[in-house]
Order: C-alpha cells, then structure tokens, then sequence
C-alpha cells in the first residue's frame, strides 16, 4: 500500500464544468443510495457521462438491486469512484445485497454526507465522488436499466485529481482507479499515455 492510501482524504470540490472527467475513463464505481433509514453500497462497472452541460452521467443499476428501489425512491444516488485499495471492497459489495445486509456496517464504512443532496459518500480510499440527482426517464431504466443523473456536486482527492486532470503516479497507486474484466480482476488505471497533436494540426 502507497502512503496515499493511508492518509485523510482532503477531498476538494471539483467544477462542475470538470466533473465528466472523473468517469471518462470508465472507472469502475461505487454507488451509493439512501431512502428513509436505509442506506446502500453497490459496484457498478457500467457508467458513462453523456453531458457537459449540464453535467450528467448514467449508469446501469439493475432493476432487481436494492440500489435501484432506493434510488427511485429518494430520486437522487451518488457515485465514488474507489481506489486501487478498495479492490477488494468493490468486489464485495458486488456479490450482496443491501436487502440483506447492511453493507455499511459490514465493512466498516465511514461515509461523509453530501453536501448538496446529503448522500453517504465514501472518500476514505476513494478518488472522488459525484452526487447525483436522478433524471427520470422510464423507456431507459424499464428496458436497459441505465440510471441517468445530473451531477450536482463533485469532489476528488487532490494528490490524484487536480485541474480537472487525473494524475497517475508511482506514489498514488493505491488511489488509481480500476476497471473490471470480469471474474474479480481488475486492471489499475496509471500507464498514461499522452497523445501527440496530428502532423497536419
Ligand atoms: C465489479 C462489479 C461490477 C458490477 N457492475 C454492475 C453494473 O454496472 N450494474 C449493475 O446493475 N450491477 C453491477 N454489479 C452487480 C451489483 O453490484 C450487485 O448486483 C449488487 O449485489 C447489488 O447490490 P444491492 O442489491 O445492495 O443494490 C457489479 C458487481 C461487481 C462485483
């Protein structure tokens, strides 16, 4: 484990105008929900933006997850975005239901409240978060069960997101996104690669 994995989060807000950067890159996430007393945690590998402007994402969460009756019954749901660190984590809450099990509680996570929506949002491991609030649009959910939201709010943890850039390093590897492949593996974001300008640009 890095020593960024270790140290308090610091998350700063990130612009709105920047926040389709934090899943360009099609992290898997965390999303997270609340309706009532009830609170929940699932993995989602399926989400996109689809707008800068306003900023709004979607993502698939299957009609069958607590999330999703927790979503439609709140209107609103979050996204984090959880470090390498997490792995293990993501891949747990992916395998049970918050119909059953507290999640939370079960793994022993501290959520932050949202400061636009109060969502639970997890930054102790994560990279960011967006809170979303939900953008009805019943054809999608009901046949593809893709999830839209605009993003109200965003913030990142500065020593791997900045200036609306992701910034992979040797010293930030336990915050560096991951990304499904099926079956529990993952592969970590962080050998970037920087395109060079057309020779005709
Ligand atoms: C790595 C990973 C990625 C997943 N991606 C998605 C996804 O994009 N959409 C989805 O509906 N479920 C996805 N799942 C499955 C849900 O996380 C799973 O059904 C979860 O138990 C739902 O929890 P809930 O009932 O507490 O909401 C994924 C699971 C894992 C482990």
């Amino acid at each position: 484990m890095t020593a960024a994995a270790g140290r308090p989060a610091g998350f700063l807000p990130v612009p709105l105008a920047q926040a389709s950067r934090l899943l360009n890159h099609g992290p898997t996430v965390l999303v997270t929900s609340a309706a009532g007393d009830q609170r929940n945690v699932m993995a989602a590998a399926w989400s996109m933006p689809v707008e800068f402007s306003p900023p709004r994402i979607a993502v698939v969460i299957d009609k069958q997850t607590h999330t999703r009756r927790l979503v439609e019954a709140s209107g609103q749901f979050a996204v984090c975005v959880p470090g390498a660190a997490l792995v293990d984590l993501t891949w747990a809450v992916g395998q049970c239901s918050g119909r059953e099990v507290d999640k939370f509680a079960r793994h022993g996570l501290v959520a932050v409240r949202g400061p636009v929506l109060g969502l639970p949002l997890l930054e102790a491991g994560c990279a960011a978060w967006l809170e979303c609030r939900r953008l009805p649009e019943p054809h999608a959910e009901d046949a593809y069960d893709t999830c839209f939201g605009e993003v109200v709010a965003a913030a990142a943890d500065p020593r791997i997101f900045a200036d609306g850039r992701w910034d992979f390093r040797p010293d930030n590897a336990d915050l560096q996104t991951v990304h499904h492949l099926g079956g529990g593996r993952f592969v970590r974001a962080g050998g970037t690669l920087q395109a060079r300008p057309p020779a005709d640009a």
